[in-house]
C-alpha cells in the first residue's frame, strides 16, 4: 500500500496537468464534491493584507475549481461560502463576503453559462442582503436549464438549522394527518433537506489544516470520503483538486460492509 502511494506521488510529479486530468477521467470521478473553503484570512495575514483580500482571492479559486470540476464530469460542487455562525464576524468582513456573489456572478456568469454550469444556493435566503439575493436569483434563473456541473453555494447555511427545519416540516405533516410516524424514514428526511435534488457528497475537502465539519452537511456526509489539506483556500489550485480526487480514487468505500477479498 505504502509503495503504491509513493509510486503514485512520483508519477504525479512527472505528469503535466493535462495528463493528470486525462488520467483522472479514466477512473471513477466523484459525483458530488463538497468543499469547506478555509484559510482566506491566514492567506491575507501572511501577505500583510486585510482579511477581505483573502476572501477576494478565494473567490478566484472558486472559478478555477468550478471549471476543472465541470471539465472532469463532476455532477455537483458545493462550496461553503458563509455559515449561519459567520454573522459573528466583524461587520466589515460580513459586508464584504455578502458582496462577493454579486462580484463573482457579475464577472463570471457569462462563462458559467457558456460552460453549461447550473448555479443554485442552499441556506437561509430571506435574511441575506437584497443585493446578494438578487445576484443569486439572477444567476439561478439564467442557468436553470443548464445540464453541466451544478454549482451549489452554501450561503447563510447551517446544517443543524437545516435538519431542524426538515423535522418541523415533517412534524407538521404528521400533525395534519398527511403522514403517520411510521412514514418517517431516512429517505423522507433526505427529501426535506436543502440538498434533496443532489446526490450525497462522495468527497469532502477542507483546506487550511483545520480538521472539523463546522456545521456543514452533517446528515449528507455520513458515508463521504474526507480529504484534508494544509493548503490555504486561495492557494488551492487544479493540481490540489486532482490530488484530492486521486486520493478518493484509491479509497475502498465499504458503506459499513465488506468488499472483495475481505469477504473470504
Ligand atoms: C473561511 O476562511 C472562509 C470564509 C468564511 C468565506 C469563504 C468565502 C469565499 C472563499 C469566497 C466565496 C466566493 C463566492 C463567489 C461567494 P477564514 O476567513 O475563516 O480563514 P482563516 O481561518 O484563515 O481566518
Amino acid at each position: 500500500m505504502l509503495h503504491k502511494l509513493i509510486r503514485r506521488k512520483a508519477e504525479r510529479q512527472n505528469q503535466s496537468l493535462v495528463e493528470r486530468i486525462s488520467r483522472s477521467k479514466k477512473e471513477c470521478i466523484p459525483s458530488h464534491i463538497a468543499i469547506i473553503m478555509d484559510g482566506n484570512g491566514r492567506w491575507a495575514k501572511k501577505r500583510a493584507l486585510p482579511r477581505v483580500a483573502g476572501h477576494h482571492e478565494g473567490m478566484k479559486t472558486v472559478r478555477k475549481i468550478t471549471r476543472l470540476a465541470n471539465d472532469l464530469g463532476v455532477r455537483a460542487l458545493t462550496v461553503y461560502a458563509f455559515s449561519t455562525e459567520n454573522w459573528k464576524r466583524p461587520k466589515l468582513e460580513v459586508d464584504f463576503i455578502m458582496r462577493l456573489p454579486e462580484e463573482f456572478l457579475g464577472t463570471y456568469l457569462p462563462e458559467l453559462i457558456e460552460q453549461n454550469v447550473k448555479v443554485i444556493m442552499m441556506g437561509e435566503n430571506d435574511t441575506l442582503p437584497r443585493y446578494t439575493q438578487n445576484a443569486i436569483r439572477k444567476a439561478m434563473e439564467a442557468t436553470k436549464e443548464n445540464t453541466g456541473l451544478v454549482l451549489n453555494f452554501a450561503l447563510n447555511y447551517g446544517s443543524r438549522a437545516e435538519i431542524t427545519q426538515a423535522m418541523q416540516q415533517i412534524a407538521q405533516q404528521v400533525q395534519e394527518g398527511t403522514l403517520t410516524y411510521s412514514d418517517v424514514n431516512e429517505e423522507l428526511i433526505s427529501q426535506h433537506l436543502m440538498t434533496c435534488d443532489l446526490p450525497e457528497p462522495d468527497l469532502l475537502i477542507r483546506t487550511s489544516g483545520e480538521v472539523r465539519l463546522s456545521n456543514f452537511m452533517l446528515w449528507q456526509l455520513a458515508y463521504t470520503e474526507f480529504w484534508f489539506t494544509e493548503t490555504l483556500w486561495p492557494d488551492f489550485d487544479e493540481s490540489c483538486l486532482l490530488d484530492a480526487i486521486d486520493s478518493y480514487q484509491n479509497r475502498n468505500r465499504r458503506y459499513g460492509g465488506l468488499k472483495g477479498e475481505d469477504t473470504n
